[in-house]
């Protein structure tokens, strides 16, 4: 049988909670004996800093490092926001991302037929929308030097090499093969030379994929029309700070942005996290929802185990569970039958992936 090394973060806020659920469901899918997980956890965050001093202690690099896959939860809090830079929680994050090599930010947005009433947008707009938002993660402006803060003016550097580019647009046009086969690019050339650059080597890239349209936009105008008809989107390739906007504006197509899982791939080791933050005024009271947490557990068995099956089985038994009408207090207000609790979802989605073939 095979065995997977699995380090979980857990984190802050909510991030215990819906890691625990997300576990329970792995468990579950990994009962059928096709394979073991075998979890090593970790500190990051603030959980890290109140412990160790430092937002990202060396021992959890390495245990990430040494692992097969890391599953991670959220971080953050007021408690921690008056902190220098480097010891901020969010500092342990991008570190960690950095430390595993993981350029590529894969955010699938869903819509949940059974939810499309739970969206801010009409029904008519977001029903049967499916698109993925990949993000370059590990560079431009968030670790662009030189930055500094210098007296009476700051300044941070929007920076991007070719290499990086061209790894980041090559994994959108892998994915786009795999979906509908169109990506769009989105940039700001119109002013950026970062930008400008950056289309130009994409246009290269879409040269080897000669099946995918290629379009590309501006980002203020890609803004508007995810909410005027996000239906006309694919593959949105973009870098590091607007797909960090992007993805947060195009999680509520779906609804809450308790839904939403993602994957940070391309490096040593994958690190799969919900899109949500740590939602500090929800934590400990059992309310917040696991789904998002789950259905990254579920990338994480496709994208760093192979285990396409499980992951399968994960997704279906989601599903099902919102078809049932099954709703965490986010979305207790759209087609509840039954309003449940974080853990009541996590049992009812492990209890049904493990019904699934
Ligand atoms: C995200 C978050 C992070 C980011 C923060 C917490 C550093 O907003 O994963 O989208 O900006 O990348
Ligand atoms: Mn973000």
């Amino acid at each position: 049988m095979k065995s997977y090394k699995i380090a979980v973060i857990k984190g802050d806020g909510i991030g215990p909670e819906i890691i625990d659920e997300a576990i329970k469901v792995l468990d579950a899918v990994s009962v059928k004996k096709e394979f073991e997980l075998n979890y090593e956890e970790y500190l990051m965050g603030g959980a890290a800093i109140d412990i160790t001093g430092e937002p990202l202690p060396k021992e959890t690099i390495e245990g990430c490092l040494n692992s097969d896959a890391v599953l991670f939860g959220a971080i953050g809090g007021e408690k921690w926001d008056n902190l220098p830079r480097d010891k901020r929680p969010e500092t342990g994050l991008l570190k960690l991302r950095e430390a595993l090599g993981v350029f590529a930010n894969i955010r699938p947005v869903t819509v949940y037929d059974e939810l499309t009433e739970a969206s801010t947008l009409k029904e008519s707009v977001v029903k049967g929308v499916d698109l993925t938002v990949v993000r370059e993660l590990t560079g431009g402006i968030y670790f662009g030097q030189p930055r500094a803060i210098e007296g009476d003016r700051a300044y941070n550097t929007m920076v991007y090499t070719k290499e990086e580019v061209e790894r980041i647009a090559r994994v959108a046009f892998d994915i786009a093969m795999k979906r509908n086969k169109r990506v769009c690019s989105v940039d700001k050339a119109n002013v950026l030379e970062v930008s400008q650059f950056w289309r130009e080597i994409v246009q290269e890239v879409a040269k080897d994929y000669p099946e995918v349209s290629l379009s590309h936009m501006y980002v203020d105008n890609a803004a508007m029309q995810l909410v005027r008809d996000p239906k006309q989107f694919d593959v949105i390739l973009t870098g590091n700070i607007f797909g960090d906007i992007l993805s947060d504006e195009a999680s509520m197509i779906s609804g809450s942005i308790g839904l939403l899982p993602s994957a940070s791939i391309g490096g040593r080791v994958g690190l799969y996290e919900p899109i949500h933050g740590s939602a500090p005024d929800i934590a400990g009271q059992g309310i917040a929802n696991p789904i998002a947490a789950i259905a990254s557990a579920s990338m994480m068995l496709r994208y760093s185990l192979g285990e396409e099956k499980a992951a399968n089985r994960i997704d279906n038994a989601i599903k099902r569970a919102l078809r049932e009408g099954y709703r965490t207090k986010d979305l207790s207000a759209f087609g509840a039958k039954e309003v449940c609790s974080t853990s009541e979802m996590g049992s009812i989605i492990a209890q049904y992936a493990s019904e699934g073939s």
